[in-house]
């Protein structure tokens, strides 16, 4: 695993997209994992100003949704098929073709999560994932002690994300969906790489569970520790209890040029 630490919320949206914009370079069609929530969108903000100025070619990316809630009427402005749609598909001038994800309104949920996890692997897996974590240590919608080896799924939110999220619906944690399809951890770990980023002093404890805790269940984004090409992005606030931090900040510096990210 690597960890990055960046100033602040805008440098890294654009360390992620000038990383997401080298795996096009190699791979113009590839498999884009995008994640909602406010952290990610510099990340796309970062990635329309490379496209703009003909730094990123995104004539031929496809995005693959994380998760999604369960019971939101399609085309509400809060479900994150309608968020990609407004924040991504639209900036990044994608078709909605491009676009996969699972079903929310699905009356037969089971089925439509074993046809997202199935579609994700028909389409040739993900290339890139980019991925949030929770105040409390969750992936995607991979609430603690989700199993490590989880596929597509229900999954019921915790208090705390639902209070979490209840900015997004007026501030009314009563309207936040109980229920939501998450790609399992399994599915995710799937992914050739990860890149999790994390900003503000609110994610300071999960990052440090995530990244220097043991590998368990209760925190989810501990599973990083387990792929092969893990990339932890964190601004200087949600970096505040790494122990390690220090030692992260000089394999960084020192980091050769042609590694990337
Ligand atoms: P946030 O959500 O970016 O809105 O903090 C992160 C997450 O829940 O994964």
């Amino acid at each position: 695993m690597e960890v990055v630490i960046v100033p602040d919320a805008k440098a890294g949206g654009e360390l992620v997209a000038r990383g997401i914009a080298d795996l096009l370079r190699h791979k113009p069609h590839a498999l884009l994992g995008v994640a909602t929530g406010s952290t990610p969108l510099p990340v796309y903000e970062a990635l329309a100003a490379l496209a703009r100025t003909g730094r990123a070619d995104m004539s031929q990316v496809r995005i693959a949704q994380l998760d999604e809630y369960v019971g939101l009427p399609s085309g509400h402005p809060e479900s994150y098929r309608s968020v990609l749609l407004r924040e991504v598909v639209g900036p990044l001038g994608l078709s909605p073709e491009a676009f996969m994800g699972p079903d929310g309104t699905a009356v037969d949920l089971p089925t439509a999560c074993a046809a997202y996890d199935s579609a994700l692997a028909e389409a040739g897996g993900v290339d890139l994932q980019l991925l949030g974590i929770g105040t409390d240590g969750h992936i995607g919608f991979n609430e603690p002690c989700s199993s490590l080896a989880s596929r597509t799924r229900i999954k019921t939110l915790t208090q705390q994300t639902l209070a979490d999220n209840a900015r997004f619906f007026d501030g009314d944690v009563d309207q936040v969906p109980q229920h939501v399809i998450t790609q399992g951890i399994g599915t995710i770990l799937e992914a050739r790489h990860l890149v999790l980023l994390a900003t503000g002093k609110g994610k300071a404890e999960a990052v440090a569970s995530a990244v220097e805790g043991p590998v368990a269940a209760v925190c989810p984004a501990s599973a990083l520790q387990m792929h092969p090409h893990a990339t932890v992005v964190v601004d200087e606030a949600a970096a505040g209890g790494l122990r390690l931090a220090g030692y992260f900040r000089h394999a960084y510096a020192n980091k050769p040029e042609w590694q990337g990210l």
